[in-house]
């Protein structure tokens, strides 16, 4: 089918939550094409999600092979591939366990039942630890946050337009400031549970926490006695250059959802939980169908150990100083359009003077594919696997549509 065709198709029977205008058919490494032909230099990466690139050979094996043995059995017996694949996670997270479910909103879901549980007095396991009081619920999240589209994850969500339309909002939740501790401290009450943040904003125009926040917000939980969570669903999986965001500040967190990249393009979602609290859900606490089938548990295995195999973390960390130096010089050369380079790794954000909206549409012509965020920032996902060619080949574009 051609775009066109598609398009027609798509208007007439999708409910049109989204508004797409190209259409993709195949992808390579860090390049997809239309049904047209046409190639795009892929740096919009299905959302920060496609961290192989597309076609991976190890991630094709594994799913297809997995695909021939079991796809799913459903939670109600093992499969070799989930505890293996909490081994790999607890591996860089450190000591926990963790949960499985199918996207990043159900992760964060996971995270808010967690402190909802743990702040009604749950006693934890052997450790026998409690809230110290029952009756917290509350959550404090960010201003500008995204965590999801879920009634809950919506209600930790800090953009008012993401909430518009679907009141009444679950209680519990409340937003402040993001990067103000003082903010956090007088939000805190004898109800609060928790503290969510994700320590690089993505959805909120890529916008990183300051070492004194992340750090001063630890010691505030730990005073408190409150739980502090990471969102790391969008900046996880190395793509900063560490294999969650959270760990460029030197703290310990409680809790951490992941998803997007977890799966290589494959939907899965988790919460790592840290010990003692990895023991609050028990049997029959939380559950879901999907969360871990042998099919996805086994792509995100095998997406974790091509990132080990072949050094994406550091590969993050190289092509992101690489890429980001080079958007510097872009911003020298057209300082009227471009207004500020920030982010982390291959997790960069171009904020400009004007609006992306037509950019977007500009450089996609050109054969680059960016993700938009807020009004003014293009945001740039690419593929962990990119090389330096690819890199220039995406500053040149830029380069000659800000130049045209
Ligand atoms: C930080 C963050 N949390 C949660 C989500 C929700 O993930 P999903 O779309 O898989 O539900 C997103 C999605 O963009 C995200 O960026």
């Amino acid at each position: 089918m051609k775009t066109a065709e598609i398009k027609q198709l798509y208007d007439q029977y999708v409910v049109p939550t989204y508004a797409p205008s190209i259409a993709l058919v195949r992808g390579e490494g860090c390049h997809v094409w239309d049904p047209e032909g046409n190639r795009y230099l892929d740096f919009a990466g299905g959302i920060a999600v496609s961290s192989l690139g597309h076609g991976h050979p190890a991630l094709v094996r594994a799913i297809s092979e997995q695909a021939g043995h079991l796809i799913h059995a459903s939670n109600l017996f093992f499969n070799e591939w989930q505890p293996r694949l909490a081994q790999a996670i607890v591996r860089h997270l450190g000591p926990g366990k963790c949960f499985f479910s199918n996207s990043g909103a159900e992760a964060n879901e996971a995270l808010i039942k967690l402190a909802r549980k743990w702040g009604a007095g749950q006693t934890i396991g052997k450790a026998g630890q409690t809230a110290g009081k029952a009756g917290r619920y509350e959550i404090i999240s960010m201003q500008n946050s995204f965590h999801g589209r879920t009634l809950g994850t919506m209600a930790a969500t800090g953009q008012e337009k993401i909430r518009k339309g679907f009141d009444p909002i679950p209680e519990g939740f409340k937003q402040v400031p993001y990067d103000d501790l003082e903010a956090v401290k007088r939000a805190t009450g004898d109800k609060t549970a928790a503290v969510l943040i994700e320590c690089i904003q993505g959805e909120g125009g890529v916008r990183a926490a300051s070492m004194e926040f992340v750090r001063g917000l630890r010691d505030w939980c730990d005073r408190s006695r409150l739980l502090l969570f990471c969102d790391s669903v969008q900046c996880g999986i190395g793509r900063t250059g560490k294999f969650c965001s959270f760990q460029h500040y030197g703290v310990e967190v409680d809790g951490v959802s992941l998803a997007k990249a977890l799966g290589g393009g494959f939907p899965i979602g988790a919460v790592w939980i840290r010990q003692p609290y990895a023991d609050v859900f028990e049997v029959g606490s939380h559950a879901t169908t999907f969360g871990g089938s042998p099919l996805a548990a086994r792509a995100a295995l095998t997406v974790l150990e091509v990132i080990e195999r072949e050094n994406l973390i550091d590969q993050a960390a190289r092509m992101g100083d690489y890429l980001a130096a080079g958007l510097n010089r872009l911003k020298g050369a057209f300082p009227k359009i471009i207004k500020e380079i920030r982010g982390k790794g291959l997790m960069i954000g171009i904020e400009l003077h004007e609006e992306h909206k037509p950019w977007i549409k500009k450089l996609s012509a050109a054969g680059l594919l960016l993700v938009p965020t807020g009004t003014h920032v293009l945001r740039l996902l690419p593929p962990l696997i990119i090389t330096e060619k690819e890199a220039d080949e995406a500053l040149e574009i830029m380069n000659r549509a800000f130049g045209a």
